[in-house]
């Protein structure tokens, strides 16, 4: 196995500017709260104005957090159901697992590689208490047909844009279609928080007063004090029955990365658009490799770059691909993402026998090319033309 690539898949998506680290730096120095304060404050406004969000933002620790809140507000039983799509990173359902419902698999768009339609509809019944819409790769799935299906069920719609900030539908941004939504500023995300970091948007006015307690502990101040220090600090207060607060605040110095960092969000943003649409036409006659379908009025923030391999009538296969991609070129290409329904742990906690046609369709024959936006110019032309010098090679006979 070759260690040193000449083009890694980066952990990290993003670099900081010396601007952006002077702020943080000075909060460091100087800062007499780090957690929970201005920062906090600051970012969760501009967000909601960066997204024009209707709802509510509150800064978390991670995508998985802000999930967790969502999921805890459901109050979930044992008969209820969620739908979510097979093909997307774990932590869109793990938080789900730990209540004692059952997660439904749905199958995903081969064009759009994002959760299908006319497979939600066939697992909707009358159990069915959520839908998780995954905007996958930094693009919006069919997010209106979707939503109108969730307001006709009333069933809860939940927005996992952990990948698509900045991402848009008909001038929309993701994020403003369901009762919640989350991101994530995970270090390979477009907009990093130091390497950890969410937000929850609750659009749905009936839960909003919820978060602030649950986020933290569920701390409240004591009604009638008699003294600054009896009875003690706070009391904890039970917002809704059988829901017990967490602890997931996101800190004043991540807080006050985003805060700076949405500033340049859409340069980063259109970079990734470029470059994307550059590879995705260096490519375009190779017609057995299928990009991402972009759908018309939407605007992707191009996360990562995944393609489809359509093997079928080629002599060549995916795994050969990213082989010879490694060996011949230093450039790491991996695949994404193991079906959620294969994983051990839903596995066994779901025992299903699903067949899931186009999900393990797409994860059998895709592969993902390494993104992150710091790569050179002289690189990513590198990685086009070692792409192209592979797939010339490849024999395909039309249907
Ligand atoms: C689709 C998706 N959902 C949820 C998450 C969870 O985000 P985080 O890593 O910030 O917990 C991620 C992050 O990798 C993700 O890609």
């Amino acid at each position: 196995m070759k260690k040193n690539f000449l083009i890694p898949w980066s952990a990290r998506s993003h670099n900081l500017n010396n601007f952006e680290i002077s702020k943080i730096v000075k909060i460091l120095k100087k800062g007499n709260v780090l957690t929970q304060g201005i920062w906090l404050k600051k970012f969760e406004e501009k967000f909601q104005k960066f997204i024009k969000s209707k709802g509510k933002a509150f800064g978390v620790t991670s995508g998985a957090s802000a999930i967790e809140l969502a999921a805890s507000l459901l109050r979930l039983k044992k008969e209820d159901e969620i739908i979510i799509p097979s093909h997307t990173y774990c932590a869109t359902a793990l938080p789900f697992a730990r209540y004692n419902c059952k997660i439904k698999w749905a199958d995903i768009d081969l064009n759009t590689f994002c959760i299908d339609v006319n497979s939600i509809k066939k697992l909707i019944n009358k159990k069915t208490k959520a839908v998780v819409a995954v905007h996958l790769y930094g693009s919006p799935c069919d997010i209106l047909t979707i939503k109108k299906i969730c307001e006709e069920k009333k069933i809860i719609l939940i927005e996992d844009c952990a990948q698509s900030l900045g991402s848009k539908v008909h001038n929309t941004h993701v994020g403003n279609f369901g009762d919640f939504a989350i991101f994530s500023f995970h270090q390979q995300k477009n907009l990093t928080t130091l390497g950890e970091g969410g937000m929850l948007i609750v659009n749905n006015k009936k839960f909003q007063k919820f978060i602030p307690g649950l986020r933290h502990n569920g701390h409240r101040e004591y009604k009638n004090k008699k003294k600054y220090w009896i009875p003690a600090m706070v009391d904890v207060y039970k917002d809704l029955d059988g829901v017990t607060p967490f602890n997931f605040p996101m800190t004043e110095i991540q807080a006050c990365s985003g805060f700076y960092l949405l500033d340049r969000l859409n340069i980063l943003n259109k970079k990734r658009n470029l470059r994307a649409k550059k590879i995705i036409n260096s490519l375009k006659e190779f017609k057995f490799i299928k990009f991402q379908k972009i759908e018309a009025n939407n605007y992707s923030s191009y996360h990562l770059l995944p393609a489809f391999f359509e093997t079928k009538n080629t002599n060549f296969t995916r795994n050969k691909f990213i082989d010879l991609m490694s060996k011949k070129y230093g450039i790491q290409v991996i695949i994404q993402y193991h079906p959620l329904d294969k994983y051990h742990f839903f596995k066994k906690k779901y025992k299903s026998n699903l067949k899931l046609k186009n999900t393990y369709n797409f994860y059998n024959n895709m592969f993902s090319l390494p993104f992150h936006v710091w790569m050179s110019e002289k690189k990513f032309d590198y990685m086009i033309s070692s792409c192209r010098n592979i797939l010339k090679k490849v024999n395909y006979f039309e249907e």
